[in-house]
């Protein structure tokens, strides 16, 4: 079978993120505490970080997600009989294979819809997936899952998978607008596959995000460099440092840049300066744990009914099947 040149439709132009960029940063660095919005990680660098972090002995949720991947994509392909593939957040598509071959395997593929903020990384697994699967359409599309959820094509029976637990990375009020937008672009047909981390003793949370190899500090403190290049900024990554503390009361690890001096940073481009006291710090994430209860009350107020829940062998992380509910 022929292989088919993957299409890549791009939601994201230059223009566009940089005006979203200056926006976001200029109301962010002077909010009270300062952030920065998540998304802005995943530059080239940020991408081949994130990568690296997927393999870390203290990240467990990539192989953990991968294990239930292994035992249940059988029963996925054969639950949901479908024929197409729509992955939010899909990086470099690594674990998605265990779903594209179950659904081969099924005879059913005809087509996966990967979609990323981040371009390159995008063009890669799409061309990697294309020359994988002969006669298989491959249907890229570089967008925000905050803003174009309605750009996805609705073609076929759909899986729509976000993978990862990259929904924890989203406050809650913020899961559930996501999650009710999402619902409101699928079909009763489509099953929404979510993965989520779950609550554990808080020493594992937190070595999962402050590595002893220093990779998620070196990802974490590349939101830095992103602004220096596309803000002219003057940052100093030496002068701040990686924090990652779970937070108890709200069930969620809290990423930030904490300054150790204090300093004041120039944003040429924003003609912006920014004061930092010693200690400040700079808020960058929020990574939230689940239990089982709390995934399925936010899928239910967002109009999803959850039919399967499935974890790996240590109960560390979860990955749900949903169907849009008849009654929303
Ligand atoms: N699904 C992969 C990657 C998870 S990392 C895995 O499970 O390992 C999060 C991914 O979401 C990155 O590839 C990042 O580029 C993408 N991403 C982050 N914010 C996004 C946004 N607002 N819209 C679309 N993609 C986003
Ligand atoms: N979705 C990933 C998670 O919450 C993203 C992530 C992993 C991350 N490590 C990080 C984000 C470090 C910021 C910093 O696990």
């Amino acid at each position: 079978m022929a292989l088919i040149t993957p299409q890549i439709d791009v939601h994201l132009g230059q223009q566009d993120v940089e005006r979203a960029l200056r926006a976001d940063v200029t109301s962010g660095l002077q909010s009270t505490p300062k952030r920065l919005a998540p998304k802005w990680f995943y530059d080239d660098r940020g991408s081949e970080l994130f990568d690296e972090i997927t393999r870390l002995p203290e990240y467990y949720l990539t192989r953990r997600e991968r294990e239930i991947l292994y035992s249940e994509a059988a029963t996925l392909a054969r639950l949901t009989e479908a024929d197409t593939l729509v992955e939010l957040g899909s990086g470099t598509s690594e674990k998605t294979l265990l779903i594209l071959d179950a659904l081969h395997h099924r005879g059913n593929l005809e087509r996966y819809v990967p979609f990323d903020v981040s371009e390159a990384t995008l063009r890669a697994a799409a061309q990697g997936i294309a020359e994988r699967y002969p006669g298989v359409i491959v249907h890229a599309v570089v967008g925000d899952f905050g803003r174009h959820l309605d750009r996805l094509p609705t073609e076929g029976r759909r899986i729509v998978a976000f993978l990862g637990s990259t929904i924890g990375n989203l406050f809650p009020e913020e899961r559930i607008a996501f999650l009710a937008t999402l619902r409101a672009t699928m079909s009763e047909d489509d099953r929404l596959l979510l993965g989520t981390d779950l609550v554990k003793e808080p020493a594992r949370l937190e070595a999962a995000y402050n590595d002893s190899a220093g990779v998620t500090a070196a990802f974490n403190l590349n939101i830095l460099s992103v602004l220096n290049s596309a803000l002219e900024a003057n940052f100093n990554t030496a002068e701040f440092e990686h924090i990652a503390r779970f937070n108890a009361e709200h069930e969620w690890i809290e990423m930030a840049l904490r300054s150790r001096i204090a300093q004041s940073v120039r944003l040429e481009a924003l003609d912006l300066t920014v004061d930092f006291a010693a200690g400040e710090e700079l808020r960058t994430e929020i990574s939230a744990k689940f239990r089982r209860e709390r995934a399925e009350s936010e899928l239910e107020i967002a109009g999803f009914e959850m039919e399967r829940w499935w974890t790996d062998s240590n109960n560390d992380f979860a990955l749900s099947v949903s169907r849009p509910d008849s009654m929303s």
